[in-house]
């Protein structure tokens, strides 16, 4: 670590001389950071949201010890388009009918057998609200994902968030599959979502493009095992694999307070296997993970990579989006949320003084 004083020092000796309010340029912060060996990054969203992608969840010491992982896969798709019920439809249960207003409010992770090569496959599915307010719950859920299965109602065609959805999947590399759903119902329009769909950039296979579009029913079931056997092809193809045998990593997909049980997260096990009494940094919260249920409410002793988890026991409820590692000792633990709050802090003084405008006393 590089002290204040030093850098001070470094640039008197260029003789850029700050006083109480520091501007630096571009070019001087570049200038300071290739001193220092520091990476420079231009906080550009999109920038941002590829290196979140690229953040590698495997070490080097993983590549030798990989094993096969459940596919996750997002469904995604404008409000009321089906993804609830598509899902029903899939796990066999009734969760649309139960929503408050039939509209979904937060991401539902489960975990599916699909029958795929003449024997049961472990997927894990999560359900994403389309109601416009989510957004930022969309694009957690294309960041942690394999494959977006994006949901067009034939009787409705493409909607801002289905625009949106797709957009979300793009940015996070993941490949697409098209449910066209409702096709059971009048004025379903199916081959019109397609030509709209190639019109902004995704070709259907059937028409000589590379997305997958399976023209289904949810409510009625119809070719949704044929949805299912594209969705396993695909994940087949991109050989998806981690290491259950090390620390688990992975990223939290939701968080609240719990009136009895405290701080309740969901966490996505990337790499690794969680383990009841392990202990874990996500974000600025920490702790000792007291208890583990699993996505049937079930308790479980651990879970491993790509299977969805609510981890009882940490101190404070952690952002939906951050990540999670299991550290050696609480001390790590506490250290780490700490300087991460820290920098979090840092980041909001950052963001009050504006472009490049950095006070020194606010600092402090
Ligand atoms: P949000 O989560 O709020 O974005 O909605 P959603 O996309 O999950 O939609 P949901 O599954 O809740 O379905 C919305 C409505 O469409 C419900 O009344 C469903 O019964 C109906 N629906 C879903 N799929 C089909 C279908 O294939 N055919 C017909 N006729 N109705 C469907
Ligand atoms: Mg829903």
């Amino acid at each position: 670590a590089t002290s204040e004083g030093e850098i001070l020092g470094y640039l008197y000796s260029k003789g850029i001389k700050p006083d109480g309010v520091l501007k630096l340029s571009k070019d001087v912060v570049k200038m300071v950071c290739e001193e220092y060996d520091v990476e420079v990054i231009d906080a550009d969203p999109i920038r941002v949201e590829e290196m979140a992608k690229k953040k590698e969840i495997l070490d080097d010491d993983d590549l030798d010890k990989l094993e096969l992982r459940p596919p996750v896969l997002t469904i995604m798709g404008h409000v009321d388009h089906g993804k609830t019920s598509l899902l029903d439809y899939i796990r066999r249960s009734k969760v649309a009918a139960s929503e408050a207003g039939g509209i979904t409010q937060g991401i539902g992770a489960y975990r599916v057998q699909v029958p795929f090569d003449g024997k049961p496959q472990t997927c894990v599915f999560l359900d994403t609200p389309g109601h416009e307010a989510f957004g930022a719950m969309r694009a957690r859920g294309a960041r942690v994902t394999d494959i977006a299965i994006i949901v067009v109602a034939a009787d409705d065609g493409i909607q801002p968030q289905t625009t949106e959805a797709i957009a979300h999947a793009k940015a996070a590399g993941v490949p697409i599959i098209v449910a066209i759903n409702k096709i059971d119902k009048d004025g379903a329009n199916p081959d019109r979502v397609m030509q709209d769909l190639s019109s902004i950039g995704l070709m259907p296979e059937e028409w000589g493009g590379d997305i997958p579009m399976v023209k289904i029913s949810a409510l009625k079931g119809e070719n949704v095992d044929d949805l299912l056997e594209t969705v396993m092809l695909v994940s087949e193809l991109q050989e998806l694999k981690a290491n259950p045998n090390r620390n688990a990593k992975g990223t939290v997909i939701e968080a609240g307070l719990d009136k009895s049980r405290g701080p309740v997260a969901t966490f996505i096990v990337q790499n690794g296997t969680l383990k009841r009494g392990d202990i874990v940094v996500c974000g600025e919260a920490f702790g000792k993970v007291r208890a583990l249920f699993d996505d049937k409410g079930k308790r479980v002793d651990e879970a491993g990579p790509s299977i969805p988890v609510q981890v009882i026991g940490l101190n404070n409820v952690p952002l939906a989006g951050d990540e999670f590692e299991v550290v050696g000792s609480l001390d790590i633990a506490r250290e780490q949320a700490e300087s991460r709050a820290d920098y979090m802090r840092n980041e909001r003084i950052m963001e009050k003084a504006g472009d490049g405008m950095i006070t020194l006393s606010s600092l402090a």
